[in-house]
């Protein structure tokens, strides 16, 4: 099992998985259509592995192509990231998220069918346990409650997959349910680069480092917290992406099965607590203001990360410090970019 194709290969998560599997020896074809990503990502990760991706520009919509895609390649097994991300834009365009997100892998999945490539890793999120009772989140938790189409999207491919296994268990499936990835490669070429103002909380503080944002705008300090901040599990990118090879290994060894695993540190960290180790570990000042609360989040999510330990000797070896200082080395290298 050596050749990969990887939907959103240029993508935030989709870069950092393809230098670790280039760097572990596999081939990699990937597909982009640049919607949230850029093509200097290609050199990026050329000048990073030294080695380069057989690349497709188009869109996972588009059937003909990907059936180009399997017939000019021998492909062994799927990494599926290709998706929109942004829970705010999804509350405002729900039929866009759900055509990208959901048609998009329904016509992956009828292509893997007829080419008879039936293994696939697929990228989900801790969205889909909604406002979890139970605080670290396992896998055995209720998925569902749902609180934006962002995340219903995921939850509907994760049925969508379980249905399909059902129907026929010879193939292999592997769910990835992320926590909050962050943080960029150590060599600052590739990274977290959201179109507009990002709307997450690491890309944000570091824009305000570089001074590119001028105030952070912290949601909420009346939670049920350690300091009233929201309490969430930050996972190094490059943990994130080594998970992958991981996966792509128990897709080898367990030639059919599913799989689903947390991917997280297993430690929640505060918003405040975020600010304060960026500031420390990068020598640097963040303004910020207490605002009312952002209509969706929920106040504690964090993992039990242990399945994935036990299950893939996988664990999340990079600290708060790396996310930090690799994060802000990121935007400080791509400002305006
Ligand atoms: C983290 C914390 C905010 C921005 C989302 C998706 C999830 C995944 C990661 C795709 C919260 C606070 C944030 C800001 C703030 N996306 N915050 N000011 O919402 O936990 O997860 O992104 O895979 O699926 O749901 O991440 O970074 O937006 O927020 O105070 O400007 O930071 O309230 O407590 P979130 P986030």
């Amino acid at each position: 099992m050596k050749n990969i194709f990887i939907t959103g290969c240029c993508g935030y998560i989709g870069s950092h998985t393809s230098v670790e599997l280039l760097n572990e020896g596999y081939e990699v074809i990937g597909l982009d259509n640049f919607s949230n990503s850029k093509p200097r990502v290609l050199d990026a990760i050329y000048e990073i592995t030294g080695k380069k991706i057989k690349f497709y520009e188009g869109d996972m919509l588009d059937k003909n192509l990907l059936k180009k895609i399997f017939t000019e390649n021998k492909i062994d097994a799927v990494i599926d990231f290709a998706a929109f991300k942004s829970v705010g834009d999804s509350v405002n365009m729900p039929i866009e998220y759900y055509i990208n997100n959901v048609s998009s892998v329904l016509t992956l999945l009828n292509v893997m069918k007829e080419q008879d490539v039936k293994k696939i890793i697929f990228s989900s999120s801790a969205t889909v346990y909604g406002e979890s009772k139970i605080i670290p989140i396992t896998e055995k938790c209720s998925i569902g409650g749902t609180t934006n189409p962002y995340g219903t999207s995921k939850l509907f491919v994760e049925k969508i997959l379980q249905d399909l296994y059902k129907a026929d268990n010879t193939w292999g499936i592997c769910i990835f349910r992320y926590f909050n990835p962050v943080g960029a490669h150590q060599s600052g070429l590739i990274g977290e680069e959201p179109n507009g103002v990002p709307a997450n909380l690491m890309p944000f503080i570091s824009k305000v480092a570089t001074k590119e944002l001028k105030e952070l705008k912290v949601f909420g300090n009346d939670y049920n917290t350690k300091d009233g901040t929201g309490v969430r599990d930050y996972i190094h990118i490059v943990d994130l992406a080594k998970a992958h090879v991981k996966g792509i290994e128990k897709l080898k060894k367990d030639s059919s099965g599913m799989f689903i695993y947390n991917l997280g540190t297993g430690k929640g960290y505060s918003v405040l607590e975020m600010i304060n180790a960026f500031e420390k570990v990068n020598n640097v000042k963040i303004n910020y203001k207490i605002v009312e609360r952002r209509p969706g989040d929920v106040a504690i999510c964090y993992a039990d990360a242990s399945l994935a330990k036990k299950e893939l000797g996988w664990s999340a070896l990079l600290g708060l410090e790396n996310m930090c200082k690799d994060a802000y080395n990121f935007t400080q290298k791509n400002i305006n970019n």
